[in-house]
């Protein structure tokens, strides 16, 4: 079986990060955004969190100009909290994909519990839905989770690679090996669901290859650490380097 190329949606909201730091306006993230579609990401994403300490709302409109512009897939990445969705509803991105979303979290940790908040998230996806947005439903690999979003309406689920990321870190074979085998599963039932299934969350040059060459993920979405690379070869290498990391999984699972 032939798997369809794997698309690469480049987070940008780290430029934002480093930005902020200094509360001017440089580095501006759609400069990034620009450059990277320039280098070859099929789509851009960026989370515009409550706090803001990223991404901003501007920085949001601007996104969205760009990739009209450009005809590349915006992905917004909010919590499923009403003032997030009225402005998800103005901007009106390509994709919006929910995750859960604590203040003092340092990033997205676990999925979203799309099975227990099946009453509140349900209305959520068909609103979005009906502004003309697609949602995707940000949730680990876990069977229950992924039943729970075929059911929600959700037409996209992007499974949490974080934990198998972190156990490859921390040189647990095992644990990676099991969660693995829970991602690959997982993205068969997704796909037996009716489901498109993405991935993302911790990816690097070295973990990337086992999920690139899950067959039947359609999208990665990559940040913080094509962003890190940047600082040593530039965004474009980066992103050149990763797209070849995941076309070489590709080839060799086929
Ligand atoms: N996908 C989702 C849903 C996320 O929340 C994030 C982090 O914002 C990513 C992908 C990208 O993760 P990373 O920055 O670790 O590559």
């Amino acid at each position: 079986m032939t798997s369809p190329k794997l698309r690469l949606g480049v987070n940008i909201d780290h430029i934002a990060t480093v930005r902020n730091a200094r509360g001017g306006e440089h580095p501006d993230p759609v400069a990034g955004a620009f450059a990277a579609i320039q280098a070859g990401a099929d789509g851009i994403t960026a989370h515009l969190r409550e706090d803001r300490r990223h991404i901003r709302d501007d920085d949001m409109e601007r996104l969205q100009m760009l990739c009209e512009a450009e005809d590349i897939p915006l992905n917004m990445e909010i919590a499923a909290v009403d003032d997030m969705v009225e402005i998800a509803k103005r901007i009106k991105p390509h994709a919006i994909c929910l995750v859960p979303e604590r203040r003092e979290e340092r990033t997205t940790e676990g999925g979203l519990d799309v099975a227990g908040l099946h009453n509140t998230i349900t209305p959520i996806i068909r609103e979005l839905s009906d502004n003309g947005s697609r949602v995707s439903l940000f949730i680990e690999a876990d069977e229950s989770q992924i039943r729970a979003a075929a059911a929600s309406g959700a037409p996209v689920i992007e499974i949490h690679t974080g934990a198998y990321a972190h156990a490859l870190d921390a040189g647990d074979e095992d644990t990676a090996a099991k969660i693995l085998k829970a991602m690959q599963d997982g993205a068969k039932l997704g796909q037996e669901l009716g489901l498109e299934v993405h991935a993302g969350h911790g990816i690097t040059f070295d973990n990337v290859g086992e999920i690139a060459a899950i067959p039947e993920l359609m999208e990665l979405n990559i940040g913080h650490y094509i962003i890190g690379e940047a600082i040593f070869m530039g965004l474009e290498d980066a992103i050149s380097e990763m797209r070849k990391c995941m076309d070489d999984a590709r080839d060799t699972s086929q």
